[in-house]
C-alpha cells in the first residue's frame, strides 16, 4: 500500500497576543487544537477519526484542506509536502463533505448550477458535458435527476447532505474528508447515508477520512479508527482491534457509550464522567488524567508516548501491561 497522507508532528495553535496582554506584558494564551499529532491514510483505505466535541476533529480537517495555518510539522499529499501551500490540482483532490448541508450550500444556487460551478472552476468537462455529468452525478448519490432544479430549501436533510457528496465527487477527489457528515441527520437517514458513502468508497477508489464524535457510525464504514482526545492521537488500529480490544481508557469509556444488543455495561467501565478540561489550561502529565478511572501517581507527572504494539498504538502507561483482551461489557 502507498500512503496517500502523511501528517507528522502537526500542531495547529489559535490565538496571539491581544493589545490587553501586550499592555499588561502578560504572555499570550495559546490554544494549541492539534499538538503534535501524526497520522497516515493508505491509498484506498477508510480512516475514523474520532473524539469528543472540542478534541480538534474539524480542526485538523481544515488544516488538511488549508483553511488554518499550520504553526509546525509536515503534511504531505501523495508525496507532495502541502503544509506550506498547495497548487489547484491538489486542491481539486482533496475535497470535503461539511456537518451542516444546509448551511454548506448557497440557497440561491439550484443543484444543478452548484455542481457546475465545480466543474467549470476545476474544468472537469467541456462545456458542453456539464449538463450530461450533472445528471451522472445524481445517479451516483441516488437521487432522481429532477432534483437537479430545486434550490436548497426544497430538499430534506438527507437530500442536502447527498448534494453536498455530489459536490464534493464533481472535483473527482482522491481524499474525502467528511467532516460529522451525518450527525445533523435523522438515525435512518443516517444510515442510509453511510451505506452510501460505503458504496461509493469502493466504486470510485476514493481515500476517506471520516470525523465523528460517535464511535457507534464507524465501525461498519471505516478500515482504521484513530481516537483523538485534547489535540492528540490516544489510540489507533483496525476497526476490529479498536472495538474488540481497545486499549486507552478513553476509548473505552468511548465504546461503553456505544449502546450493544445483548451487552450490558458492568461497574468499572463507567461512561466518561465530566468535560474535558480547556486545550488552554492542559493538565501536566497525561492529559486524560483528570478523567480516567485508573490513574496512578505516574499519570500525574509523566506523559504517555504513542506506543506501538503489532499496528496497535495507546498513549497510556499501562495499555500494554496485560497482553490479554480487555472486556468492555460482560453478558447479562
Ligand atoms: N478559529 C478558532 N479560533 C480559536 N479557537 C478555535 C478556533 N477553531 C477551533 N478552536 C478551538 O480549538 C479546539 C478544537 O476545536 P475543533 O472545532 O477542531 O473541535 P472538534 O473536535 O471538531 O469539535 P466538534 O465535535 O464540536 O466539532 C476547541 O477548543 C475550539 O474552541
Ligand atoms: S496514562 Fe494513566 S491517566 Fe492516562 S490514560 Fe493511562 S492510566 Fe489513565
Ligand atoms: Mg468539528
Amino acid at each position: 500500500m502507498t500512503a496517500l497522507l502523511e501528517i507528522e508532528k502537526l500542531t495547529v495553535q489559535f490565538g496571539s497576543a491581544t493589545l490587553t496582554d501586550r499592555i499588561l506584558r502578560r504572555r499570550a494564551r495559546v490554544l494549541r487544537a492539534v499538538d503534535d499529532l501524526s497520522l497516515t491514510l493508505e491509498q484506498g483505505e477508510a480512516l475514523a477519526v474520532v473524539g469528543e466535541s472540542g478534541c480538534g476533529k474539524s480542526t485538523l480537517a481544515r488544516a488538511i484542506v488549508g483553511l488554518v495555518p499550520i504553526a509546525s510539522g509536515r503534511v504531505h499529499f501523495d508525496g507532495m509536502d502541502i503544509a506550506g501551500g498547495r497548487d489547484r490540482s491538489t486542491r481539486r483532490r482533496i475535497q470535503m463533505v461539511f456537518q451542516d448541508p444546509g448551511s454548506s450550500l448557497n440557497p440561491s444556487l439550484t443543484v444543478r448550477n452548484t455542481l457546475a460551478e465545480v466543474l467549470k472552476v476545476h474544468s472537469m468537462v467541456p462545456a458542453d458535458r456539464i449538463g450530461e455529468r450533472c445528471a451522472e452525478l445524481m445517479d451516483l448519490v441516488e437521487l432522481p435527476p429532477a432534483i437537479l432544479d430545486a434550490r436548497p430549501q426544497r430538499l430534506s436533510g438527507g437530500q442536502k447532505q447527498r448534494i453536498g457528496i455530489a459536490r464534493a465527487l464533481a472535483a473527482e477527489p482522491d481524499l474525502l474528508i467528511a467532516d460529522e457528515a451525518v450527525a445533523a441527520l435523522d438515525v435512518s437517514v443516517q444510515a442510509s447515508v453511510l451505506n452510501l458513502l460505503r458504496q461509493l468508497r469502493h466504486r470510485l477508489g476514493l481515500t476517506l477520512l471520516f470525523i465523528s464524535h460517535d464511535l457507534a457510525v464507524v465501525r461498519n464504514l471505516c478500515d482504521r479508527v484513530a481516537v483523538m482526545y485534547l489535540g492528540t492521537v490516544v489510540e489507533e488500529s483496525n476497526t476490529e482491534e479498536v472495538f474488540g480490544n481497545p486499549r486507552h481508557p478513553y476509548t473505552r469509556a468511548l465504546l461503553s457509550a456505544v449502546p450493544r444488543i445483548g451487552v450490558k455495561k458492568t461497574s468499572g467501565e463507567a461512561a466518561l464522567a465530566g468535560e474535558p478540561p480547556s486545550p488552554l489550561a492542559l493538565p501536566l502529565g497525561c492529559r486524560f488524567h483528570p478523567r480516567c478511572p485508573i490513574a496512578a501517581e505516574v499519570c500525574r507527572i509523566e506523559e504517555p508516548l504513542l506506543e506501538s504494539r503489532q499496528q496497535h498504538a495507546a498513549r497510556c502507561h499501562f495499555a500494554w501491561e496485560s497482553t490479554e483482551p480487555i472486556t468492555i461489557g460482560e453478558q447479562p
